[in-house]
Order: C-alpha cells, then sequence, then structure tokens
C-alpha cells in the first residue's frame, strides 16, 4: 500500500530545492565571469524581484507535473525549468506594476521595484530576468539533453510571449474601460495569466526521461489549462474580497482602474461559482490522464482556489 500523501511536506522540501537555487541562480557570481564589476543596482533589482516573497506556485506546478514523469526536485532539468519560469513570472510583476501598466507599489509586501530602483533600472531588471530564464534552461555540459532545452524553451517563449503572457497583457491595457464579453475576457486571462501556468505544466512533463502519452499530455493540457484561468478568476476576486495587508499589493486596483475582470462582469456569487466549475474540471483532467502519482497537481489545485492570497 502506498502511504499517504504529505502534501505540506512535499511543498516544503520543493520550496526550499526552489529558494534555494533562485538564491544561487539570480546571483552575480553565476551570470559575470571573474573580474567583471555588477552593473549599477541592475543584479540587486533582480534579487529584490525574484528572492523573499511569492508563492512560487509556477515553480511547484513544473515539480509536481515532473513528478508524474518520475522526476524530483533533484533532477537538473526540472529544478532549472522550475526556477525559469519563475524568473518570467517575476520579470511580469516588475512590469506589471510600472506606471504605465497598472502603476503599483506595494508589491509581495515591499515597495514595487520601480518605487525602489527607478524605472530605468525595473524595466531592464525585467528584462535581463527574461533572459536570465533561458539561459538556466541551456546550461553548457550536457546537464540536461539539447533536445529538451529545445522543447522547454519552446513551450516557455511561446507561453512568455505575443501569443500568452505579453499579448495578454497587451489586451488587458487596451480593455480598460470596455466591458468585455465572457469569452473575451476568459481569452484576456487564458493569455495573460493561464499561459505561463499551463506552461508550467507541460514543461515539468517534459522533464522526464521517458515519453509522456499523447493522451496523458491532452489531460495535463486540459488541467493546466483549467488552473491557470482559474488562478486569474480567484486573483480578481481577492483584489475585491482581501486586504491589502493579506495580498502584499494593493487591494481594490482592478475596480479603481475600471478593469474588466469577472468580479465586474458576472459579480462575485458567480465569479466564485465558476472558479468552483474550473476546479472540477481540472481534477476531472487529472483522472482523465490515467497518470501514476498526480497526487501533488490535485493538491495544487485546491490550492489555486482555495487561497487566500
Ligand atoms: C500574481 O501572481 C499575478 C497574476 C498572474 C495574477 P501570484 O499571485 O502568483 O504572485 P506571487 O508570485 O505569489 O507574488
Ligand atoms: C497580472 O494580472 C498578470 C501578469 C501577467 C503579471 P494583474 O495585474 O491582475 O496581477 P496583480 O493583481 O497586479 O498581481
Ligand atoms: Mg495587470
Ligand atoms: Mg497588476
Ligand atoms: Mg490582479
Amino acid at each position: 500500500m502506498t502511504p499517504d500523501f504529505d502534501f505540506t511536506r512535499w511543498m516544503t522540501g520543493q520550496l526550499d530545492a526552489v529558494e534555494r537555487a533562485l538564491d544561487a541562480w539570480v546571483n552575480v557570481d553565476a551570470t559575470l565571469s571573474q573580474g567583471h564589476q555588477a552593473p549599477a543596482d541592475l543584479m540587486a533589482a533582480m534579487r529584490y524581484a525574484v528572492l523573499d516573497g511569492g508563492k512560487r506556485l509556477r515553480p511547484l506546478l513544473v515539480l509536481a507535473a515532473a513528478q508524474t514523469t518520475g522526476c524530483t526536485a533533484d533532477h537538473p532539468a526540472a529544478l532549472r525549468a522550475a526556477c525559469a519560469v519563475e524568473l518570467i513570472h517575476a520579470y511580469s510583476l516588475v512590469h506589471d506594476d510600472m506606471p504605465c501598466m497598472d502603476n503599483d507599489v506595494l508589491r509581495r509586501g515591499k515597495p514595487t521595484v520601480h518605487v525602489r530602483y527607478g524605472e530605468a533600472v525595473a524595466l531592464l531588471a525585467g528584462d535581463a530576468l527574461q533572459a536570465l530564464a533561458f539561459e538556466l534552461l541551456t546550461p553548457p555540459g550536457g546537464e540536461v539533453p539539447d533536445a529538451q532545452q529545445a522543447a522547454l524553451c519552446g513551450l516557455l517563449a511561446r507561453a512568455a510571449g505575443c501569443a500568452g503572457m505579453a499579448g495578454g497583457q497587451a489586451i488587458d491595457l487596451a480593455s480598460v474601460g470596455l466591458r468585455l464579453t465572457e469569452p473575451q475576457l476568459r481569452e484576456m486571462h487564458r493569455l495573460k495569466t493561464g499561459a505561463l501556468l499551463q506552461a508550467s505544466v507541460l514543461m515539468g512533463a517534459a522533464c522526464g526521461s521517458g515519453s509522456v502519452s499523447a493522451s496523458a499530455l491532452s489531460s495535463l493540457q486540459n488541467y493546466g489549462g483549467a488552473i491557470g484561468l482559474a488562478f486569474q478568476v480567484v486573483d480578481d476576486i481577492l483584489d475585491v474580497t482581501a486586504d491589502s495587508a493579506t495580498l502584499g499589493k494593493t487591494a481594490g486596483k482592478d475596480a479603481d482602474a475600471d478593469k474588466p475582470t469577472y468580479v465586474s462582469l458576472l459579480g462575485l456569487p458567480r465569479a466564485r461559482a465558476y472558479a468552483q466549475e474550473l476546479h472540477a474540471q481540472a481534477l476531472a483532467a487529472l483522472t482523465q490522464s490515467g497518470l501514476n502519482d498526480v497526487r501533488a497537481l490535485r493538491a495544487l489545485a485546491d490550492m489555486v482556489v482555495e487561497r487566500s492570497h
């Protein structure tokens, strides 16, 4: 009989590995050759953006999906993929908070990067974090096979770019003051937030040495799509229901900025019901996958909809 799965214990172990790896990789010693000076404030701003905060949901999804293919957090590709996706996420937050986008002064309980380091350094820190993500996925020396490097880079690039996060952010900015239809809002949320969460799952699955069947992969894709969208629906809900201290970012910003959200479109009760519906879809996709060890993925789906921040 398999022992009961202790999700808290699993998560503590994964988070510890991720924090240590991010601290080591977002580091002047790791990125600059000896004798080079760190450019003024840039690495400090990058570390400020990445370390000491964040739920690390995307790395956890990578590692949980990798586990379904038999990889653990000490697997080189899985840990690199987990950190790479977090770097893209951190960069997206730095830019999302800038005055030209959401103009936020609080993130992860601290002043935002542009408030602390100025707009130009914040812009460059985001750029450099994006580049570092792809550097992590392409280590020299055969630690990660070439074909796996290419697959991971492709998944991450597509999710971050015009057809993913950046495209969704462009729609978000163009939608201020508009009343979107439900399909339009869903598309915006799928792109700006869902794409990176879905890619986290697919990147994890791409880390295993054995191949995942096409039908299992399609189920994981459905799981990632459902929790990716659910995550942003819950983000919209929390913006209305939680306070800034709990969120670590300014509450009530969406209504203030006249952004279309699931709460503004459907109202709170129906937005909550939709998050539950997506949660059920995610769990059904896991059952459908036929994969062996989906316990961490299941617990992460619960976390996405039950979270308080
Ligand atoms: C916030 O993401 C931005 C969205 C995509 C909604 P998270 O809520 O995952 O932020 P951190 O990483 O925990 O700070
Ligand atoms: C952000 O959505 C999505 C990103 C790609 C960063 P939001 O603008 O709603 O995220 P928060 O609420 O500022 O974290
Ligand atoms: Mg935004
Ligand atoms: Mg924002
Ligand atoms: Mg938000």
